[in-house]
């Protein structure tokens, strides 16, 4: 290869674990190595190596049972941007998650969406990343849901079935879960703040209850994943001095209309994971 080539697409391992940080940790994101485990575990991870062997690019297509799959980790360090090299690994993801029979979806961030939009992705919603400091846990979580009904909420949600996602979640330490036989609202660790998501409830005002018992056992910075549909939980969160860092576009590729039930999905489980 050329001094200023990138050498070809190959497949992400165990061992490339610290040079996916990397990249992560570049963007400013908020991954943990759980997650990139997750997504070389369970998924397919494929990237890019500057001639020096240098990580230089990353994508993810992570499989989901039901109707589609995600595409994620989408990462080009500064000085090999605008190469082509997200277009090609994107491709590369969506050939994956369709040879499975699966349509590749993403939450793109703005930069993310100029490249999607130009493969056929299209946007379904948006949703802000909501950020707020907590300063001390009030209390304990309380009861939450098994994991059998965490999956199923879930599932059901989202529109495919996550069940892996979900169990890795609650497997974590520093994972907390509130809900009852209805809904839930799952947080985990992240590197940079507490990952609160996702939230599943029948309405919003349900939704909102769950928020606040999960926040009242929650001490640090976090971040929530809130679709912009969801106005009563955005104003609820600014009362208490949360603030949006940046949105994000779901988009799926060829497809407008969301998957799951959008009306019982008051956050993500994060723009990696969806
Ligand atoms: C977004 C990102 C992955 C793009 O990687 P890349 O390898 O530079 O993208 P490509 O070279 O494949 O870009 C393809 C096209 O998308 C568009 N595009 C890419 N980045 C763009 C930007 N920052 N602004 C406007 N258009 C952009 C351009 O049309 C580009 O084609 P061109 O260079 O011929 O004009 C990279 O900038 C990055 O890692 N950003 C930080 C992390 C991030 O936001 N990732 C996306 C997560 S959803």
């Amino acid at each position: 290869m050329a001094a200023s080539e990138a050498g070809p697409i190959e497949p992400l391992g165990a061992g490339d674990l610290d040079a996916c940080m990397a990249l992560s940790i570049e963007a400013g994101w908020n991954q943990t190595a759980d997650d990139w485990r997750h997504f070389i575990r369970e998924g397919r991870s494929f990237g890019n190596r500057a001639p020096d062997g240098r990580l230089v690019a990353s994508a993810a297509a992570l499989p989901y049972d039901g109707p589609f799959g995600f595409v994620s980790m989408v990462l080009v360090t500064a000085d090999w941007r605008r190469r082509g090299l997200a277009t090609r690994l994107v491709d590369r993801c969506v050939e994956e998650l369709q040879a499975r029979g699966l349509v590749p979806v993403l939450d793109a961030t703005a930069a993310g969406a100029e490249v999607y939009r130009k493969q056929g992705f299209v946007g379904q919603f948006g949703f802000d990343r909501w950020q707020g400091m907590l300063p001390v846990a009030k209390a304990a979580a309380e009861a939450a849901p098994g994991a059998d009904r965490i999956r199923a909420l879930d599932a059901e949600a989202a529109g495919a079935g996550r069940a892996r996602l979900m169990d890795d979640f609650l497997g974590r330490d520093g994972t907390i879960a509130v809900g009852d036989g209805n809904g839930f609202a799952l947080a985990r660790a992240g590197r940079r703040a507490i990952q609160a998501g996702p939230v599943v409830a029948a309405d919003e005002t349900v939704a909102l209850g769950l928020i606040d018992r999960l926040f009242a056992a929650l001490a640090g910075f976090v971040f929530i994943d809130v679709p912009q549909a969801w106005r009563r939980i955005g104003d609820w969160l600014k009362a208490r001095g949360f603030e949006i860092q940046r949105s994000f576009t779901r988009m799926a590729l060829g497809r407008a209309e969301p998957f799951g039930l959008p009306a019982r999905q008051f956050a993500v489980a994060g723009p990696e994971f969806g």
